[in-house]
């Protein structure tokens, strides 16, 4: 299996920087059937709605829903908060809602990575003013320095403070089909 990638001229700017694995395909599946069986466990009986954030998280929701035994239902939101390709803007825009009802229901949020949290303190503050019975949060990725009034239910992996791309996570919206994590050597960001 490849462990590093150097970028070739189909990206642009970034052509000639390398990535570098830190979590690898086998590891991330790993994890992400130990994620489903927990939330199976916590659910039993129940059938959640799974609400998928919009891009990144797009391929760690299809494969951790697939891990699950329980019924679910699935629906997204897309929301944006970077102001360039590596950097948040501060604030967090609203780019599709949820199209389902979620009265009375047990929701769970799956996103691919928290970084400074606002996106994801932006959907906690967005759902707690609805009339869903239950809100509870899973991440694949939380970098470490990450600070937050409150946890993330289901966290994959705790990392370092990289740019990360990958499994979903995208660089100027490419590298998302990449089957395994990659870090970015910063200095070309
Ligand atoms: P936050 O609002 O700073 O927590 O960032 C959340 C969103 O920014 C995530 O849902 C990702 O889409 C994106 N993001 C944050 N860190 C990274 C990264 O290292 N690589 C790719 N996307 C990231
Ligand atoms: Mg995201």
């Amino acid at each position: 299996m490849t462990k590093t990638k150097v970028l070739d001229d189909t990206y642009g700017k970034y052509s000639g920087m390398t990535l570098h694995e830190m979590i690898s395909y086998d590891k991330i599946q790993k994890r992400i059937k130990e994620m489903a069986a927990d939330i199976s466990e916590d659910y039993r009986g129940k059938s959640p709605i799974m609400i998928g954030v919009l891009n990144g998280s797009f391929i760690f929701f299809a494969d951790l829903i697939r891990e699950m035994d329980i019924t679910a239902e699935v629906d997204f939101i897309k929301i944006s908060s970077y102001a360039n390709e590596t950097r948040t803007s501060g604030t967090v825009r609203l780019l599709k809602d949820i199209s389902c009802d979620i009265t009375g229901r047990d929701i769970i949020v799956v996103e691919d990575i928290v970084d400074s949290g606002l996106s994801i303190d932006f959907l906690k503050r967005r759902l707690q003013d609805s009339q869903a019975s239950s809100v509870k949060f899973a991440s694949l990725l939380i970098k470490e320095y990450t600070k937050l009034d409150f946890d993330i239910d289901y966290v994959g992996f705790k990392i370092p403070d990289k740019f990360v791309v990958g499994y979903g996570l995208d660089l100027a919206q490419k590298m998302r089909n990449l089957k395994s994590i990659y870090y970015l050597n910063q200095e070309g960001l």
